[in-house]
């Protein structure tokens, strides 16, 4: 494996562009393949089978471009796909739970921990699974909050209606008394002000991106694989299964910069 390969990153659309926006701020000599799965977007509702079937399909694409490790940044994909990932590829393959369990245990102190993500995640019970090994004591709620991606999606990250939406979705939470609330899924992150408002100041939001791209730095550290410092710019290299034009759009509010081109590949 070489240490000037590309990092591959993937989600089933544009919400993993949080992740590579971290990637970008603390591995900045990184150059990163990004594979969106627009075409097959939302992954929240479909069954494990399917969304690992896609998850195999990716990696296999993004291990034919010679990545040195690929991080799943989406956490219905992780939480379904990552065990059968890790056992199938002879490549690094970091998920987002973990990370985002980690940060979460670490963040509470009364060991009551609320989780939201999309259908798929929150049936999985990985989140419960990646706390529970960490804190066997903590009180872990999930919820699912189908209505948030399709709000992000369409830009509506302060509209009236998603704030009712929040509320409805997030009240109970507050009303157990959690003190920590982990974004588990990867368009939440743009939603942290509604969130927030429909908490309260109390309760800490974690968002998985930030640990997740140190997890990497470090699995990149370990086995020798950080890109020697450069001093031209790294390259980011973007794809979308479809309507790259969206993509490129929408994703320049995720990624927090300017996307100049989206390849556009089919896959499956
Ligand atoms: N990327 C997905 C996740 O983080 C959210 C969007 C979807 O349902 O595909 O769970």
């Amino acid at each position: 494996m070489q240490s000037d390969a590309p990092i591959g990153v993937f989600d089933s659309g544009i919400g993993g562009l949080t992740v590579v926006r971290e990637l970008m701020r603390q591995l900045p000599d990184e150059d990163i393949i990004y594979f969106g799965d627009t075409a097959r977007v939302p992954y929240g509702p479909k069954s494990p089978e399917t969304v690992t079937r896609y998850a195999h399909e990716i990696t296999s694409f993004l291990r034919d471009q010679g990545v040195k490790n690929v991080v799943v940044a989406c956490n219905t994909a992780t939480a379904h796909a990552l065990d059968s990932l890790r056992a199938h590829f002879d490549i690094p393959i970091t998920g987002v739970i973990e990370p985002g369990a980690r940060a979460a245990v670490r963040a509470s102190a009364s060991r009551r921990i609320g989780v939201v993500g999309t259908q798929g995640t929150v049936s999985s019970g990985a989140y419960e699974r990646a706390i529970h090994a960490l804190d066997e004591e903590a009180e872990v709620t999930a919820r699912a909050c189908p209505l948030f991606v399709p709000f992000v999606e369409e830009g509506w990250l302060d509209h009236p209606a998603i704030n009712l939406v929040a509320q409805d979705y997030l009240a109970p939470l507050r009303d157990i008394g959690i003190d920590a609330l982990v974004l588990g899924c990867t368009h939440y992150p743009l939603l942290k002000p509604v969130i927030a408002r429909a908490l309260g100041p109390d309760i800490k939001l974690i968002d998985s991106a930030e640990e997740t791209a140190g997890e990497v730095a470090r699995l990149l550290t370990e086995r020798g694989l950080r890109h020697a410092p450069r001093e031209d710019r790294s390259h980011l290299r973007f794809i979308a299964s479809d309507v790259p034009e969206q993509f490129r759009k929408v994703g320049e509010r995720f990624l927090g910069a300017a996307i100049d081109h989206v390849e556009t590949l089919t896959l499956g």
